[in-house]
């Protein structure tokens, strides 16, 4: 069956493992299927919701999108665009945030997490950051939504968004309703200092990520350097929930190897650490390296970057002025 695709990364710098193996290499894959309709959108109004500097947001536009195509995304086969280009996003999202209701927002966990102790202070962007995320989505009938795990709450309420507005303006089907693609196994890839926190770009520390953009050498000293325990390599039956750390790497290697988790258990039971460290090194420098060197040789033609977002920013436009202009009929504008 063809699949209407679309998804969503931010451009706030640092892209890491977790969002290559949790988002970008599923894009990838999906694009790859002939029959799939894919649009990948580089999100910079969803960055806007906690403070960026003008130059550096800029940056980080050109580099996502570098990002993209360095891991295999093709602008001649998906539409690849940036957010603020298509104004339909932010208009829908103000109708859609008509329909939301407050207690919905207010059980968001990513909010929760994101504005910390202090809920006043956060923006009203980053509480209503969901809502331009069902706007992204409705805008474009997309089917199938592919993220990682921390996005599945947001795509819950993006469905009862969906329903609601289907139902308050008596449009059965209208907006079409999105199943989430989240990956079964090690959707999550946790840092490499602790086992039970999600590897993030805001980590302070930069040796909790792998990102994109590390060369070699830091590859290697970053997994010399993970945190592991002191029991040794764990066999196909010994339970890894209390060893978070061991399983996050298992997990990593298991993913970039495409080999099930008890396979790779079975390769390295008993053995050093050190030799799985090396085995988990010579693979993340054979997959990322490449890609981090292209996203380098990329960014140096800032031209040929801005071009494939003004092609995709086109057809994307060409897609979201038809249903937003229905949209506006159905609420009476
Ligand atoms: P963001 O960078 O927050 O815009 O996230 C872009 C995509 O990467 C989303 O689909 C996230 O769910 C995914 N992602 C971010 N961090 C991780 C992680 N540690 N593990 C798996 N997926 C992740
Ligand atoms: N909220 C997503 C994230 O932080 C990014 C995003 C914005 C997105 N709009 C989207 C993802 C639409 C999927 C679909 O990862």
């Amino acid at each position: 069956m063809s699949k209407k695709i679309f998804s969503g990364v931010q451009p706030t710098g640092n892209l890491h493992l977790g969002n290559y193996l949790g988002a970008i290499k599923n894009f990838v894959e999906l694009q790859n299927d002939k029959e799939n309709q894919c649009i990948y959108c580089v999100v910079d109004l969803h960055s806007i919701t906690v403070k960026q500097d003008a130059k550096i947001l800029k940056r980080n536009i050109r580099e996502t999108t570098a990002t993209f195509i360095a891991s295999g995304l093709n602008p001649e086969n998906s539409i690849i665009f940036n957010q603020s280009t298509v104004s339909a996003h932010a208009e829908v999202a103000w109708i859609l945030g008509c329909v939301s209701r407050m207690g919905w927002l207010s059980r968001m966990t990513q909010f929760k997490e994101k504005a910390g102790k202090d809920k006043e202070k956060a923006s009203v962007g980053l509480y209503v950051y969901p809502v331009l995320m069902a706007a992204d989505i409705l805008l474009y009938d997309a089917t199938h939504v592919p993220v990682g795990e921390d996005q599945k709450q947001h795509l819950e309420l993006c469905r009862d968004i969906a329903q609601k507005f289907n139902n308050d303006f008596n449009a059965p089907n209208f907006l079409k309703v999105p199943e989430p693609l989240i990956q079964k196994q090690f959707s999550r890839i946790m840092s490499l200092k602790d086992g039970l926190k999600k590897m993030s770009k805001s980590d302070p520390s930069d040796l909790s990520r792998i990102n994109l953009t590390d060369d070699k050498d830091l590859i290697i000293n970053k997994i010399k350097k993970s945190k592991t325990d002191t029991l040794p390599m764990p066999g196909i039956n010994d339970d890894l929930k209390k060893r978070p750390e061991v399983q996050n790497l298992l997990g990593i290697y298991s993913n970039l190897s495409n080999q099930s988790i008890d396979k790779v258990k079975d390769e390295f039971q008993g053995k050093n650490f050190s030799i799985f460290k090396d085995k988990l090194s010579e693979l993340l420098v054979d997959k990322i390296d490449p890609i981090g060197k292209r996203i380098k040789d990329l960014l140096k033609d800032e031209n040929y970057l801005d071009k494939i977002l003004a092609k995709g920013s086109q057809k994307a436009n060409n897609l979201a002025t038809k249903k937003i202009n229905e949209i506006k009929t159905l609420v009476g504008f």
